[in-house]
């Protein structure tokens, strides 16, 4: 039987605190509480779960409304990243009553009783909801995701595509690099030091499936490998769990199509 070793003050053993709402007023307005992991690597303590309470009445609707509310009227210290607010930057990804998802798209009415918030799964954790991407962008370089090409531009100033051939890159090109999928996946979470992982992998294909790319032998050439590719069982928790509505598991049926079709 396996055994599994925790990374040191990795247990959740650290007492948390309570935030409740000043005297619990009646007619307070409604009342939400959220549960928020805590961890500062650098203070040495084990991770604790904070809770704060929330005025829903005087808060935005979205789970990184609340966050605001929390990081700015109560616990200036939380840590968590976001940007542009509207599902385009991808850095809000977090786990949301046990699914990965963004905090700034998932609804607050969406999520039924206490929500617990913990950063996304399997990851180093920087601070508090921040997540380490570290060998997750250096796996998104090493499929070298650009435009690569050996011939000289027909048109002299770009390569034109058809609209056919633009439309193979629907479902592809709207990826945010959010990692939700990935962080979802069992085979990541037990071989991400190999398996590129679902965001990754479709990446590749999204330029395997650009027609201006002139690189598809070697971009396969270099995915034919029992790990960086083929750990996918087609578990379908990538699909899922996509704040995109995106399949990265079709993407990877894909990739693994043209590896049978070119061998034939
Ligand atoms: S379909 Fe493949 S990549 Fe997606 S969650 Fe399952 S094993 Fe992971
Ligand atoms: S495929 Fe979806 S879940 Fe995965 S990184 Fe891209 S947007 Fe995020
Ligand atoms: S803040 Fe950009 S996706 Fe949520």
């Amino acid at each position: 039987m396996a055994t599994l070793t925790l990374p040191k003050n990795s247990r959740i053993t650290g007492k948390g605190q309570s935030h409740t709402l000043a005297g619990d007023k009646p007619g307070a307005g409604r009342i939400k509480k959220f549960k928020i992991y805590r961890y500062d690597p650098d203070s040495g303590a084990n991770p604790r779960y904070d809770t704060f309470e929330v005025n829903l009445d005087d808060c935005g609707p979205m789970v990184l409304d609340a966050l605001f509310k929390i990081k700015n009227e109560i616990d200036p210290t939380l840590t968590f990243r976001r940007s542009c607010r509207e599902g385009i930057c991808g850095s809000c990804s977090m786990n949301l009553n046990g699914k990965n998802g963004l905090a700034c798209t998932t609804a607050i009415e969406d999520l039924k009783g206490e929500i617990r918030i913990t950063p996304l799964p399997h990851m180093d954790v920087v601070k508090d909801l921040v997540p380490d991407f570290t060998h997750f962008y250096a796996q998104y370089a090493s499929i070298r995701p650009w435009l690569q090409t050996v011939s000289p531009t027909p048109s002299g100033k770009e390569r034109l595509q058809s609209p056919e051939q633009r439309e193979q890159l629907d479902g592809l090109y709207e990826c945010i690099l959010c990692a939700c999928c990935s962080t979802a996946c069992p085979s990541y979470w037990w071989n991400s030091d190999k398996f590129l992982g679902p965001a990754i992998l479709l990446q590749a294909y999204r330029w395997l499936a650009d027609s201006r790319d002139e690189m598809t032998g070697e971009r396969l050439d270099d995915l034919e490998d029992p790990f960086r590719l083929y750990r996918c069982h087609t578990i379908m928790n990538c699909a899922n769990v996509c704040p995109k509505g995106l399949s990265p598991a079709k993407a990877i049926a894909e990739i693994k199509k043209m590896q049978v079709e070119r061998n034939l």
